[in-house]
């Protein structure tokens, strides 16, 4: 539920990026998409492209259209802490 949400700086997103502990950022969402791994279709490894970031510019490269929101909604962590050098 939403009390369970976290800020989640970019330090700790890197920290899962493991193909069995896979965070991604999304226009400021955290992910875990650990248990979608196998359902993308574009696969594992392209997916792994964007573990433990923010994959949203090559997200958008990709598939711009896709609606993650929906096919996410489970998969939500939290939201992404702006870091404060950048
Ligand atoms: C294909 C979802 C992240 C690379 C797809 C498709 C979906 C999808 C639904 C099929 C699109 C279609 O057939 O029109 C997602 C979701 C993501 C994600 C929900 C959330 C994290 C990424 C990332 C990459 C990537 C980070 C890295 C580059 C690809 C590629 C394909 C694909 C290469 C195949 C495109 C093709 O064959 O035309 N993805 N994707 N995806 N995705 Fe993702």
């Amino acid at each position: 539920g939403v009390d369970k949400f976290m800020n989640v700086s970019h330090e700790e997103l890197a920290k899962h990026a493991s193909p069995n502990d896979v965070w991604v950022a999304l226009r400021g969402n955290i992910y875990n998409v650990t248990h979608y791994m196998d359902f993308h279709p574009g696969g594992c490894e392209e997916l792994m492209r964007g573990a433990g970031k923010d994959c949203t510019d090559l997200f958008d490269e990709v598939h711009r259209w896709v609606n993650y929101e929906s096919m996410l909604k489970k998969c939500i962590v939290g939201k992404l802490k702006p870091s404060v050098d950048n």
